[in-house]
């Protein structure tokens, strides 16, 4: 596995392919990320990730500066699931200027749930993304699907600029208990740990005042925020949504339930297809 910091390295790197696929991280990496990897390798013909905490898509107040990073045990991991290339520029490799050209999603996308809460955070996703795909310009991307909006977010910017990059969702993983694999779990004391899978339970909770035939959305949507906000959970939203564009659900739609809520200091997210 190679391990290359700048751009004009990579790009010598891969002229040696046809078909790249990549994974973009930011590192701290996960079994959820090396699941991505190991989804990406089969599809082309060089596995790149990149490793890069981006700036642009952390409010000043979020965790930009704590944000753990750990490229030597991340490239391990890499290696270890059959990473072929790590890209891990430094800031100034990426931001040589201040970005001043950015990626505007669409606000009925992306000021919407996340958006709402993370004001420009679409904006810095979209924009460092797209910069990765011209400097990867790899034929197949993977995200994960615990970032259900953001994977929603790059599929449209994909779509509406026309980049020949076929776009691939990989699968949450769990916890035993089912709490989504991220990064921020890290950030959790052993007791916010063991409270943390009440958010997965509570979206399980929701999906099945719906199964059981409750039509009232606003109604689960309160009492799930509540019933978060009664065990000390500061939530942003809980909420059931359409899949195909994450605007509230007409009869037939197919669903989703997404939530994001803070315990303590740290703010999970995480969602299930209904
Ligand atoms: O999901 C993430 O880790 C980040 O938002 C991404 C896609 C790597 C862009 O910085």
């Amino acid at each position: 596995m190679k391990l290359i910091h700048t751009i004009s390295e990579l790009r010598a790197e891969l002229a040696n392919y046809q078909r790249p696929a990549l994974v973009p991280t930011m590192g701290n990496l996960h079994d959820g990320h090396l699941a991505l990897i190991r989804q990406a390798k089969p599809l082309g013909d060089v596995t790149v990730a990149s490793i890069f905490v981006n700036r642009l898509q952390f409010a000043p107040h979020e965790d930009f500066d704590t944000y753990p990073r750990t490229l030597e045990a991340d490239c391990a991991k890499l290696e270890a699931a059959g990473c072929d290339v790590v890209f891990a520029p430094s800031e100034r490799e990426l931001y040589p200027e201040p970005q001043g050209y950015k990626v505007m999603p669409p606000p009925e996308l992306a000021d919407i749930l996340e958006g709402h809460f993370r004001p420009g955070f679409f904006t810095g996703v979209c924009t460092v993304v797209l910069k990765l795909f011209n400097i990867v310009q790899p034929c197949f991307a993977v995200f994960g699907a615990k970032d259900y909006q953001q994977q929603m977010v790059i599929r449209r910017m994909v779509a509406q600029l026309a980049l020949p990059i076929d776009i691939q969702t990989g699968t949450t993983l769990r916890a035993e208990d089912g709490l989504a694999l991220s990064s921020r779990n890290g950030y959790l004391s052993e007791a916010e740990r063991a409270e943390a899978v009440q958010l997965s339970l509570t979206l399980k909770g929701m999906i099945a005042a719906l199964q059981q035939g409750e039509r009232d959305i606003a109604k689960i949507e309160a009492q799930a925020m509540q019933a978060l906000t009664d065990r000390g959970w500061k939530p942003d939203y809980m909420t059931v949504r359409r899949r195909h564009d994450l605007q509230a659900p007409q009869e037939g739609d197919a669903l989703v339930v997404l939530g994001a809520a803070r315990l303590g200091t740290t703010r999970l997210i995480d969602n299930i297809e209904v």
